[in-house]
């Protein structure tokens, strides 16, 4: 999914508005080329990029590099799989993490949602981007691709857009390397309620504690409700979901400084409202891990 500037301006301002305060220890998973994690190390976050491609991190500490030492050393890189991240950056050892455009091109999105989890400390904020499926449905329909559009609704096709998946075969550990990066942003409220989206269609594969056990297959493109319900799943509580480019799109970075105003401020004012939100082309959804109490009675870690 290529992500035009505004885009990534808008949703950079959700992210911020979900995070803690810096400074933080926060982890980004499938961090590519840093975009995201340079912004952040910008405005005082410890940021690690987990990827599995080692190209993509060399690209992440060159961007991180152009933003002078001191943004560059609150950057880390680590090669390897996002679903190994406890093992790879230590259980419970980060305040937040960010994860976007990965969910729905792993083969098991339950295992990925399981080890954000996994490394963050109780009560640690996730910010999960992903493709919306409804809205690859409605392209797909106003494109005359009917066929396509219908597999998408029903949820029975794996994205046009494809489980691109994994740079390669997994690697774990790995070396730190540092680096420092780029972009602005400003203030947002991020999205409303969270609950929308309606049911929950046939993807359900059943993480731990739920129902259901289907094998972990990579599914594609999710709605807002089966991601709502992936991540209750994981041990997360749902505190906020967003839309990212309703109106937006690539072609828009070059408006001019009133339109793009005014299509900001669009953006902005329906990210949270249905029916908008849920045909956003991004997903922004915002979780706490849940904190477990072991005083409880009944409780089992
Ligand atoms: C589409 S890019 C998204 C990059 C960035 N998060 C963004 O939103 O622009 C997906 C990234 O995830 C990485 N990736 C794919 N599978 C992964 C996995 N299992 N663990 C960690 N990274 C992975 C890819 O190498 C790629 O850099």
């Amino acid at each position: 999914m290529t992500r035009g500037r505004v885009r990534f301006e808008l949703l950079l301002e959700q992210v911020l508005a979900a995070l803690p305060a810096p400074p933080g220890r926060l982890v980004d998973a499938g961090g590519g080329t840093g975009q995201l994690a340079v912004a952040l190390a910008r405005r005082g976050y410890q940021v690690t990029v987990v990827d599995t491609s080692a190209a993509m991190l060399a690209t992440c500490v060159q961007r991180a590099a152009g933003e002078g030492a001191e943004v560059g050393a609150r950057l880390a890189t680590v090669q390897g799989d996002a679903v190994d991240l406890p093992d790879l950056l230590g259980k419970e050892s980060q305040q937040a993490a960010v994860c976007h455009d990965l969910l729905t091109r792993v083969d098991d999105p339950a295992a990925l949602l399981g080890a954000l989890a996994g490394v963050l400390a109780a009560g640690g904020v996730l910010s999960l981007g992903f493709a919306n499926r409804d809205w690859l449905a409605l392209r797909a329909g106003r494109r005359g691709e009917h066929a396509a559009a219908l597999r998408l609704v029903e949820g029975t096709v794996v994205a046009p857009e494809g489980p691109v998946g994994s740079g390669g075969p997994v690697v774990s550990g790995g070396p730190v390397v540092s680096g420092g990066p780029v972009v602005s942003g400003g203030p947002v409220g991020s999205g409303g309620p969270v609950g929308s989206g309606g049911p929950v269609g046939p993807r359900r594969s059943g993480g731990p504690g739920g129902a259901l056990s289907a094998p972990p297959v990579n599914q594609g493109p999710m709605t807002l409700a089966e991601a709502e319900a992936e991540l209750e799943r994981a041990g997360f509580e749902a505190v906020a979901a967003s839309g990212v480019g309703v109106f937006a799109d690539s072609g828009d970075d070059d408006l001019d400084p009133a339109a793009l105003a005014a299509l900001l401020d669009l953006e902005r004012l329906v990210a949270g409202r249905e029916p908008y939100r849920s045909s956003a082309q991004t997903l922004h959804l915002v979780a706490r891990r849940r904190v477990l109490r072991p005083n409880l009675t009944g409780y089992t870690p």
